[in-house]
């Protein structure tokens, strides 16, 4: 029997509605923007495997988690924490587990926004034909130019964060639903075609090899935290954005199927994209450990080569924008959420307040990609010796907060969560799928983090 709670924010129309918002948290930057350039700065194959291995191992049964628990709870992650560690008999400081993942998503956010800022640069330097017929290095000169100059980048991330807020104050089952059911296929689409233009570069198998054809000897312990780090970002697990979306989950839906077919459109988005985007990278010379930049260093080629590539381009780059916007409306969202419940704020204040904070913070990463670019704040660690505040931001959240959330979130699931509650909660019987699932994120999921993280700072 689930709870008779109700969410004061409302509730998505059905379950396909909740996995098109879910999708739509999951597929964002992360699968394409991120993933192709740290497979590409970690050596690609064997880099790829782990983060694979990480998706169906520790990803989706943490989803299922973090599902779960927001279902229960049906209030902000924090609310949620706390109420339910108050009905388990656990200890009240679960609710601090709500509090970490607003941070999170301040953060994350942050620097998610001013990136996403340059997809929509770039929707008009695609659209205005900009990139016809243009070498690699005219299409790198275009990147430099952008990058370098804090107004622009500021410009961008204003508007971005403008367009976010809108979206979150105007709540849960807003035109978001509708867009995300459109655009998501749409994205989908585009991407193929790139695939298909990639195919025919030169180099697809060069490109292709690169991504899964595994050399261990490429990979090192911190690129097996980033991997797993990578499985927790692109899947939005960790900081509660999946849990709030749970949290507006309809009684009767699946939270098993619902996981498994979240994480595995996200997976195939990420792949698609990295198809895409090697072959390219070999075929015109170009370096796959470019870092944040390799996709607005390679895909322009692209398009400044096809027939209609200005308009493919401009959709390309508006897809991408949405596929940002609807992930960046969920990292806010448990914040909002939080200050509707407990601070009485309106939605709509509640959102520009989360949204102004977020913004404030982004100037840092703003400025760590010029004026502030040489500036490596923890330089005497070796691993950061390179490191902006941009990586520092991107590393802690990613490679540290999402997973030590996440293997939180797992073991309130499994340690401190009744039998009872959980088998409730994911009504799929107490048989062979319920008892994998949680000796997954009872045994399984927290062992692994662990390694990971010990293997990382060389304690083994
Ligand atoms: N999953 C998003 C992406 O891959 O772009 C990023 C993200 C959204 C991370 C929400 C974390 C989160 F809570």
């Amino acid at each position: 029997m689930p709870t008779e709670r109700k969410s004061i924010h409302g509730q998505w129309s059905n379950r396909f509605a909740f996995i098109l918002a879910a999708t739509g948290s999951a597929v964002g930057l992360g699968n394409i923007w991120k993933f192709p350039y740290i497979a590409g700065e970690n050596g690609g194959g064997a880099f790829v495997l782990v983060y694979l291995l990480c998706i169906a191992v520790i990803g989706i049964p943490i989803m299922m988690a973090e599902v779960l628990i927001g279902r229960r709870g049906r209030q902000s992650p924090i609310n949620t924490m706390r109420t339910l560690a108050y009905e388990e008999n656990a200890s009240r400081h679960w609710h601090l587990l709500g509090w970490a993942g607003v941070v999170g998503g301040f953060l994350i956010l942050s620097y998610y926004s001013v990136i996403a800022g340059w997809a929509l640069a770039y929707v008009f330097r695609a659209g205005s034909g900009l990139f016809t017929g243009l070498t690699a290095d005219g299409v790198q000169s275009i990147f430099s130019n952008l990058v370098d100059e804090p107004e622009r980048l500021l410009a961008w991330h204003t508007i971005f964060m403008v367009m976010t807020m809108i979206i979150v104050a105007r709540g849960v089952r807003s035109g978001l639903e509708r867009a995300v059911r459109l655009l998501m296929p749409l994205l989908f689409v585009l991407l193929l075609l790139l695939v298909g233009y990639a195919w025919n570069s030169g180099a697809f198998h060069q490109g292709l090899d690169f991504l899964f054809q595994p050399d261990f000897s490429e990979l090192t312990a911190n690129g097996v935290l980033i991997a797993m780090g990578h499985a927790f970002f692109t899947l939005s697990l960790g900081m509660g954005a999946i849990m709030v979306y749970g949290s507006y989950l309809p009684d009767n839906a699946s939270i098993a199927k619902t996981s498994i077919a979240v994480s595995l459109m996200d997976t195939l988005v990420a792949l698609l994209a990295g198809m895409a985007i090697f072959p390219i990278v070999f075929a015109n010379g170009l370096e796959p450990g470019a870092g944040p930049g390799l996709i607005f260093q390679t895909l322009p080629i692209a398009f400044g080569h096809m027939d209609g590539g200005a308009f493919f381009g401009m959709l390309f780059f508006v897809l991408l924008v949405f596929a940002a916007w609807t992930s960046a409306i969920s990292l806010i969202e448990p914040a909002v959420a939080w200050m509707v419940e407990n601070l009485g704020m309106t939605r709509i204040f509640a959102s520009v307040t989360a949204g102004f904070t977020t913004w404030l913070v982004g100037l840092l990463t703003v400025f760590s990609f010029n004026i502030w670019s040489d500036l490596k704040p923890l330089a005497m660690i070796p691993v950061f010796a390179e490191s902006t505040i941009f990586d520092l931001l991107d590393y802690l959240t990613a490679n540290i907060m999402l997973p030590l959330g996440g293997l939180l979130i797992a073991v309130f699931a499994a340690w401190q969560m009744k039998r009872e509650s959980s088998v409730d909660e994911l009504a799929m019987g107490d048989g062979f799928f319920y008892r994998s699932w949680r000796i997954l994120v009872r045994y399984i999921t927290p062992v692994a983090v662990v390694i990971v993280f010990l293997n990382a700072i060389g304690i083994i």
